[in-house]
């Protein structure tokens, strides 16, 4: 992706949140024909983090940017622009964005959801940064945010075993170094693979009705399967193909910051990539798949676990619904 504009843009200030509540794999094992090994053999995930049922994803994207301002002492008034990619907002309208900028009170920004669902924070992420290389903005923040538990079906093994909630932010800044923060990024999608992955009721081609609710339509439907191999495939692909471009081999990447859907995919991207383990972000074991989270919320942990320094390669990759999937190269600045 070209940058014309004067600034790159970087990663000022990182943060996440999760929910106290832990719900633990033996929970599925005590009502649904599953094991605590086969999730954990299948997907690599032992635990997930649940929101209360009157807790929105609002409410988790708010402590996530509380978090934020008061680690990095941002205020409010501040921010310019956020973009928050959720495929869970708190409803269709008005956008979790609206919701949040009146709860913390960011009268000087902007904003708009965002829906790319498991790619949705790279896809937010490089939009932000246009309206920062381009001089528009000072302070963006994009917010992943999500409470899958609120989308998935409690009596389907296939997919509630999988998914988590939580928010994680960042804020992205504008450097006159061009060879620092953001400096590339690939991204594609293909909506052929839309009927691999989706939900399919709630919006204007089936608005709720007493059929949808029966057929459970309101929930995430997936052939996993199918999903799978092309996640592997694209994220794979995906990664390699802005290495090569960069002129990067596998011994100048600090980390890969893959997309946290399943250890297999993780594994066999990092496999290709010729990545040792201890070069990949992974936190699946705690979460599960948090879509737009996923990413920001390994960036916060091992920053704050100081396993993050200044100048390190990272790949950030995702592959998710849509289908839609990428790959950015960033230095690290923090
Ligand atoms: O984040 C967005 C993108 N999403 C992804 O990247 C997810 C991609 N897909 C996956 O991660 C995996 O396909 C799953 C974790 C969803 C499933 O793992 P799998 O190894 O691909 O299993 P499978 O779909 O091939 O199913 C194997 C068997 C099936 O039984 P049959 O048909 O062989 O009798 C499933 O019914 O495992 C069964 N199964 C389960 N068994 C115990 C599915 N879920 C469970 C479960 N516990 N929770």
């Amino acid at each position: 992706m070209n940058n014309n504009g004067p600034y790159n843009a970087y990663i000022s200030a990182v943060s996440h949140y999760f929910p106290e509540k832990v719900v633990t794999n033996s929970y599925f094992e005590s009502y649904l024909d599953t094991t605590d090994a086969w999730i954990i053999e299948r997907t690599g995930i032992k635990e997930r983090r649940y929101l209360e049922d009157d807790q929105p994803v609002s409410y988790a994207a708010c402590k996530a940017i509380e978090r934020l301002f008061e680690k990095f002492n941002v205020k409010p008034e501040e921010i310019d622009l956020l973009i928050i990619p959720t495929v869970s907002p708190d409803m269709i309208y008005p956008s979790t964005v609206c919701i949040v900028q009146d709860k913390l009170g960011m009268k000087n920004c902007w904003g708009y959801d965002m829906l790319a669902a498991c790619s949705g924070f790279i896809f937010a992420l490089m939009t932000g940064v246009q309206f920062i290389q381009s001089g528009a903005h000072k302070k963006v923040l994009v917010v992943g945010a999500e409470k899958m538990s609120a989308l998935a079906n409690k009596n389907d093994r296939n997919t509630v075993v999988l998914f988590g909630d939580g928010a994680s932010a960042v804020l992205l800044e504008p450097t006159t170094n061009k060879t620092t923060g953001i400096i590339d990024a690939i991204l594609h999608i293909d909506g052929s693979g839309g009927k691999y992955l989706k939900q399919p009721a709630g919006g204007s081609l089936h608005p709720a009705s007493i059929e949808t609710v029966t057929k459970g339509m309101h929930y995430v439907h997936q052939d996993g399967r199918t999903v799978f191999k092309e996640a592997v495939k694209g994220m794979a692909d995906v990664s390699l193909e802005i290495m090569k471009k960069n002129n990067l081999k596998s011994e100048d990447i600090a980390y890969l910051v893959p997309h946290q859907a399943n250890l297999r995919i993780i594994q066999a991207t990092a496999d290709r990539m010729n990545l040792s383990r201890d070069k990949v972000m992974i936190n699946i074991h705690k979460y599960g798949n948090t879509t737009s989270t996923t990413i920001p919320s390994c960036l916060s942990e091992y920053y704050e676990e100081g396993k993050l320094k200044g100048g390190d390669n990272l790949i950030l990759a995702s592959f998710g619904a849509g289908f839609t999937w990428g790959a950015v190269y960033l230095k690290w600045t923090i």
